[in-house]
């Protein structure tokens, strides 16, 4: 089954409204409407701002993070019925600097995940292991464990239609990406680790790539072939770069 590749860009916490805008609507002028799906995940504060530029283009807004609750006294927590409201497609779940720096376990991202397909957005699940973990040899378990999080309780069926994002932690914003090869083989045990479960969700769901994408390593690194996009961080706030990865994703 051919897989439609994806490319995210996750701005996090950067910029201002101005920029925002701008960066917008530099990707929506400069977008090649292409083979592959691209989607941006501006600040909450901005998307309602970005929905407005983005609506009826080929670029899609998503969420960077979504509460686990449907709604109620959760001070400071975003829903996914907003963010549906506002018009995400996508949200972000799990990415390693909240699981790292704010303690999610596998169980929020999992809860998270459950909530935003009940409510109608896509989740893209973030798993990747830590330069410690994959020195020590755990790569595969750790991230085969994060992912068995996502499968449990009937769960394999849901990751089939949805985005799983493998980023390894010490590639993250440190300008050294993984191999090809080596993230091919992680993809391929993320893959397998579904297959395990279901068959069918294997062979659909997409699997990102994390970590340093660049315009210079994008086509090697999307040329693998169970690599099915990137996952973008720093190289998705500025637009010429951005729309580079998208051009070696197919987009
Ligand atoms: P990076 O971030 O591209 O800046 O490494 C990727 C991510 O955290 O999603």
């Amino acid at each position: 089954m051919a897989r439609r590749p994806l490319v995210v860009g996750n701005w996090k916490m950067n910029g201002t409204a101005r920029e925002a805008a701008h960066l917008a609507r530099a990707l929506v002028d400069g977008h090649p409407d292409g083979a592959a799906d691209v989607a941006v995940c501006p600040p909450f504060p901005y998307l309602a701002a970005v929905a407005g530029i983005v609506a009826g283009t080929p670029v899609a807004l998503g969420a960077q993070d979504v509460s686990p609750q449907a709604s109620g006294a959760h001070t400071g927590e975003v829903s996914a019925g907003m963010l549906h409201d506002v018009g995400c497609r996508w949200v972000i779940v799990g990415h390693s600097e909240r699981r790292t720096r704010l303690g999610e376990t596998d169980e929020a991202v999992r809860a998270k995940f459950e909530r935003a397909r009940e409510s109608g957005l896509a989740p893209i699940a973030c798993v990747g292991e830590t330069l410690e973990e994959r020195e020590a040899g755990e790569a595969e378990q750790v991230v085969g464990r994060q992912v068995d999080a996502l499968l449990a309780d009937g769960g394999a069926e849901a990751v089939g239609e949805s985005v799983i994002a493998y980023e390894p932690v010490w590639a993250i914003g440190t300008g050294r990406n993984a191999a090809p090869e080596d993230a091919q083989a992680m993809h391929r045990a993320v893959r397998d680790r579904v297959a395990s479960r279901r068959a069918a969700a294997a062979e659909s769901v997409r699997i990102l790539y994390g970590g340093s994408v660049n315009e210079k390593n994008a086509a090697e690194l999307f040329s693998m072939p169970d690599i099915d996009g990137g996952l973008v961080g720093g190289a998705s706030l500025d637009p010429d770069r951005f729309i580079a990865i998208c051009r070696a994703a197919g987009g």
